[in-house]
């Protein structure tokens, strides 16, 4: 799709119902060992919750699991009153484990995730040869989005939009005043996700961007991820719409496409692959959950060789 037709698509799918004038409660719980960000969003009329990208935490060495992370979620939920009705993926996360799986034995909701994840599960069940019963229709969520769907938290309005770029997947979940924007921008002052993942578009990746920065300047923006950045030494998560298209050092205003899509190769060709991504794609892809036990009783993560 050429801008135009894009712009006003997103002008479409955002008029609709949707009202940025409502302000969602936002807890943001930041995961130190792989940088990411969990947010939970909630109505304060209703106390309906979302609880977006949570965090499995995965020991490489040894292969286990625990739930401090997600323990720490769920004692906010619970301590608030909150009724999480959704538990949301802006993609399949190639760094981190996520803990929707566990979450919704705690305390609920429905996993959802952009539809085109079945894009993604045929890419990656191909890399890691995965057997039929790794079935590539997107059936281990409850809930797929396409881009521009409605649906509610409470009496809070939200909307899907599709962002591909990063992964083919990629969702912003843009509820109430607050946008959930995935792994697209990230802080002005660090700049873009990459792009070089299979299925990944530095193209692409500019373009949805742009429609996030078609949102009105004081939406608040929450992201997946953050490094810091030189001179900058605490994380940071939230930032607007005003303040990354003034900034942001890779797409603020007047950066056109073809300059963004160059500095963007140019960076990824550079960056090692995440230390997590053959546990993370592998469960991630499953909806969080591990690959069917052997016949041992054993969950393995297969790491294919000369392949990435
Ligand atoms: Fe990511």
């Amino acid at each position: 799709m050429t801008d135009a037709p894009l712009a006003a698509a997103t002008a479409q799918i955002l008029k609709t119902e949707h009202s940025a004038g409502q302000r969602p409660v936002v807890k943001t719980f930041f995961d130190e060992a792989t940088f990411t960000a969990s947010h939970v969003v909630h109505d304060p009329n209703t106390k309906a919750a979302a609880i977006i990208d949570s965090v499995l935490d995965y020991e490489a060495s040894s292969g286990r699991t625990s739930y401090a992370s997600a323990e720490e979620i769920v004692a906010y939920v619970k301590s608030e009153g909150l009724k999480a009705e959704w538990q949301l993926e802006t993609h399949a996360h190639a760094d981190h484990l996520s803990a929707a799986p566990w979450l919704q034995e705690q305390v609920g909701g429905k996993l959802g995730i952009g539809g085109d994840i079945v894009r993604v599960q045929t890419v990656f069940g191909k890399i890691f040869n995965a057997g039929t019963e790794f079935a590539r229709d997107g059936s281990q969520f409850d809930h797929l989005f396409h881009d521009g769907d409605h649906f509610k938290i409470g009496t809070l309005d939200a909307v899907a939009l599709h962002v591909p770029g990063h992964t083919p997947a990629d969702m912003a979940f843009i509820i109430g005043d607050a946008a959930f924007i995935g792994d697209t921008l990230f802080m002005p002052d660090y700049g873009t996700a990459r792009a070089d993942f299979p299925g990944g578009d530095a193209r692409m990746l500019y373009r949805s961007i742009h429609r996030l920065l078609k949102l009105p300047e004081q939406t608040r923006l929450f992201l997946c991820h953050d490094y810091k950045a030189p001179g900058r030494d605490v994380f940071a998560w939230e930032t607007t719409v005003g303040a990354e298209r003034a900034h942001n050092i890779h797409v603020h205003d007047g950066v056109s496409e073809e300059e963004f899509v160059q500095m963007r190769t140019t960076r990824d060709a550079k960056l090692s692959l995440p230390n997590l991504i053959m546990p993370s794609v592998q469960v991630n892809i499953r909806g969080g959950h591990m690959p069917e036990a052997e016949d041992n009783g054993v969950s393995y993560i297969k790491i294919p060789i000369n392949k990435m």
